[in-house]
């Protein structure tokens, strides 16, 4: 269950909680209004011996509100990787043999003095204390994040605190996620309803697709938009993969002149976002009138590929009854949504993350080659031309560059080490020479990283000899570049996309 920052005493305790994570967010104990646990949690957790986790902000608010104290880190803070040393005698590593690990971090504001009958049980390298315990009241908190990839042991962590310390048994499996939803949808959707599908190439559309053809069979009516805005030879390379591979019934729509005509002089990212968003719409909508005049039925169900990060990363959006994070993005799936929608929504994974929708994809049988792309974001090629996507050739350079890279990570048998590489089109030009002549050219970023569920993601390491290589290639035969730089940016504090 997930319930927001602001839930009631009454509402915790009318699901009985086993045990109770309180979460991250971008907030600090000291702001009016930030969220905070009801009056009479710690004290209903203690009657009831539910053991509590505070995870980042979370574990600062147990601190604050226990009688501790949570001041802004003199260093400024921590934010990605950070290592610390681990206390020798403690509840939550004592089912690790060693004394230190590198976790991931985010966190302005640190515990500087632990509440009465807690303990530090680690500290991080500039001296933050990072995990902290109460054994007794069985209260608990991480100032870093366990369940990103990039934290060392962290699902060990998470792991032991529930089954070892928590005691909760492990029953849950992908197996359950799937037949749930496959009956939720078939209580949802009327045995005469249609329903349409935008499916982009990517993984999470082509399984929710797939899972959602389980159900409805060919009153499923599956649309590939082809925004302009889509990599090299991107069209018929996903064209051919539905029908070969996948048996979907897809129809492609070409809509790259309105989409290039609606983006043309927009440069700020939440707008290009927000327009792509209403555009993919107004294609689903003319695809509904035009089916409706096909079938001689309205088909009133749209399935789309939310993921859980989608949802959070643009929040609040309409309807979640979420208020205490940050919009990060407006993911075009999610944000753009315009309020007049006239379309029932099918998200069968809103509340799953990408790894965990491979796992859905591979039960359903979807091919491995589909299952292991690297993700592409709805708003394609839009976010990695920074400013006008429309002008010059940016796009056309931007597909080529992008094609030689990831061929060239093919070539060196990368690709599934790294969970997204790709281009970006940066708008400046930069000084070279080029067969003896002076050139005023074009610069690109790579950028390739890895990461579990795309939430925290850290910059790929790789050889020199490669990036040499591809450097060599791109210059070579991109004329209108001259200059190409890798991203070394893990998240956070960057993003993956750079818009
Ligand atoms: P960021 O850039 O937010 O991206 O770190 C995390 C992951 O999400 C993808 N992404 C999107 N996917 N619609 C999508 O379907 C979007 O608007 C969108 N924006 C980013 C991104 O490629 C990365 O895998």
């Amino acid at each position: 269950m997930l319930f927001p920052g602001d839930a009631s005493l009454d509402r915790i305790k009318s699901v009985s909680p086993r045990v109770v994570i309180l979460s991250g967010g971008p907030n600090s104990v000291h702001v009016e209004g930030s969220p905070r646990v009801p009056d009479g949690f710690f004290e209903y957790c203690a009657e009831h011996k539910v053991p509590v986790l505070g995870i980042c902000y979370g574990m600062q608010m147990i601190t604050h509100l226990l009688g501790g104290e949570v001041k802004a880190a003199v260093h400024g803070g921590e934010y990605g990787r950070m290592p610390m040393d681990i206390a020798p005698a403690s509840q939550l590593f004592s089912f690790l043999s060693s004394t230190t690990a590198n976790v991931w971090m985010s966190h302005g504001d640190e515990a500087v003095k632990l509440p009465e009958g807690f303990t530090a049980v680690a500290k991080s390298h500039q001296g933050a204390i990072v995990a902290i315990e109460n054994p007794e009241r069985r209260i608990y908190g991480f100032q870093f994040h366990p369940e990103v990839m990039h934290t060392e042991h962290g699902m060990e962590m998470i792991k032991h605190f529930l089954i070892g310390i928590a005691q909760t048994p492990a029953d849950w499996n992908m197996g359950q996620v799937l037949e749930e939803q496959l009956q939720k949808i078939a209580a949802l959707v009327g045995p005469e309803d249609h329903a349409i599908c935008a499916l982009s190439g990517g993984v999470d559309s082509t399984v929710a697709a797939t899972l959602v053809h389980k159900v409805l069979g060919d009153r499923l009516h599956c649309v590939f938009v082809d925004n302009g805005l889509l990599r090299y030879n991107e069209q018929q390379r996903v064209m051919d993969t539905f029908s070969n591979h996948l048996h979907l019934p897809v129809t492609c729509v070409d809509h790259s002149k309105p989409m290039l005509d609606r983006l043309r002089g927009l440069s700020d990212p939440e707008a290009k976002r927000k327009a792509i968003g209403a555009e993919f719409i107004e294609v689903f909508k003319n695809f509904r009138d035009e089916l409706e005049k096909n079938i001689g039925k309205r088909p009133t169900f749209l399935v789309q590929g939310t993921l859980y990060p989608d949802v959070i990363e643009s929040c609040p959006p309409p309807g979640s009854g979420q208020k205490h994070s940050h919009t990060i993005k407006s993911h075009h799936n999610v944000g753009g949504l315009p309020k007049d929608l006239q379309f029932t929504l099918i998200e069968p994974f809103r509340e799953l993350f990408k790894d965990e929708v491979r796992a859905v994809g591979r039960l359903l049988g979807v091919p491995e080659q589909f299952i292991k792309r690297h993700p592409f974001p709805g708003p394609g090629l839009a976010v990695r031309v920074l400013g006008d996507v429309t002008e010059a050739n940016k796009l056309d350079t931007l597909r080529e560059v992008d094609e030689i890279f990831i061929n060239t990570i093919r070539e060196y048998g990368l690709y599934d080490e790294i969970w997204q590489a790709f281009a970006v089109f940066l708008p400046i030009k930069a000084v070279g020479v080029q067969g003896d002549q002076r050139s005023h050219a074009h610069v690109v970023a790579l950028r390739a990283v890895t990461s579990a569920d795309g939430m925290t993601a850290d910059w790929y390491s790789f050889t020199p000899a490669f990036l040499r290589d591809v450097s060599n290639r791109i210059c070579n035969k991109v004329r209108s570049v001259n200059r190409v730089v890798y991203d070394i940016t893990s998240k956070p504090p960057g993003t993956i996309e750079w818009e």
